[in-house]
């Protein structure tokens, strides 16, 4: 028995480090796992390595797309009762340097797409009478980190929809919270993070060992099941108290 049996999630940016991490605890714990992304390469690797998941492959920037794709995999699903709103673009530079495309890119990957993402599942986690939806957020918007501010005010924009999210739907039954990991190893983090980076952030890190993959896809495990049925509104810190010490 899995604490998500007969349960049907779609992660965003499923194929990915995270947001896969995530799809493998929710399959063992019982779920149908759809996986949206927009690396169809990768979303083929990724539909291999998760028992049962759905690849699902779309662009999360274009509106009508993510309700389309989003209607078709809950009516071919029986209905939905989890939106893992994970899929996100990276790029870090000082905010003086910052170029205009990519602040672009971030924002219409990590903040427009979670709302379009969040409006395609909403009618179908209402027909079901609930459901839970989770919103990855990240410490960055409790420390200040390197050329990291574009990527850190859009993570507080989505700290700020989580808890309007989470009064707007909380008479439906739906449960909006937000996952806050610390640094965790994946190919998109690697992508703006040195290896001196890496070892800075272990470093920092109270519990002297970041969070993996797996501590985080934990921490959504909860947020999706009935252990957390009173639990809304929240930013959850998987972060080993590096925030509390300060990055
Ligand atoms: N890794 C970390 O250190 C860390 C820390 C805190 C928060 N987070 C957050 O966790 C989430 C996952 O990050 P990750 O580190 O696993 O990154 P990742 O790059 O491994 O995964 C992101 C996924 O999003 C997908 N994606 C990008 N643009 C898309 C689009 N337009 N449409 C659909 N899918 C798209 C990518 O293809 C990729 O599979 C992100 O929201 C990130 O901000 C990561």
């Amino acid at each position: 028995m899995g604490v998500l049996d007969g349960k049907v999630a779609i992660i965003t940016g499923g194929a990915g480090g995270i947001g896969r991490g995530i799809a493998r605890a929710y399959a063992r714990e019982g779920a149908r796992v759809g996986l949206l992304d927009i690396d169809e390469a990768l979303l083929a690797e990724a539909a291999r390595d998760v028992p049962g998941a759905v690849p699902l492959p779309c662009d999360i920037c274009d509106r009508k797309q993510v309700l389309r794709v989003v209607d078709a995999y809950a009516g071919e699903s029986g209905g939905l009762d989890i939106l893992v709103n994970n899929a996100a673009y990276f790029f870090y530079a000082p905010l003086v340097d910052m170029p205009e495309d990519e602040v672009g890119r971030m924002l219409d990957v990590g903040l427009k797409g979670a709302l379009w993402s969040l409006q395609a599942a909403t009618p179908h986690l209402i027909a079901r009478g609930g459901g839970a939806i989770i919103n990855l957020s990240s410490v960055a918007v409790s420390v200040s980190i390197s050329r990291a501010g574009v990527y850190s005010a859009i993570k507080g924009a989505l700290d700020a929809l989580t808890r309007q999210q989470a009064v707007e739907l909380g008479g439906h039954g739906i449960r909006v919270n937000a996952l806050a990991p610390g640094p965790v190893v994946t190919p998109g983090a690697s992508s703006v993070i040195s290896e001196e980076g890496w070892a800075a952030r272990r470093r920092r890190t109270p519990l002297n060992r970041l969070a993996t993959r797996a501590d985080v896809a934990e921490a959504a495990v909860f947020l999706a099941s009935e252990s957390s049925a009173t639990v809304a509104g929240i930013t959850l810190k998987v972060d080993g108290a590096m925030t509390v010490l300060g990055y």
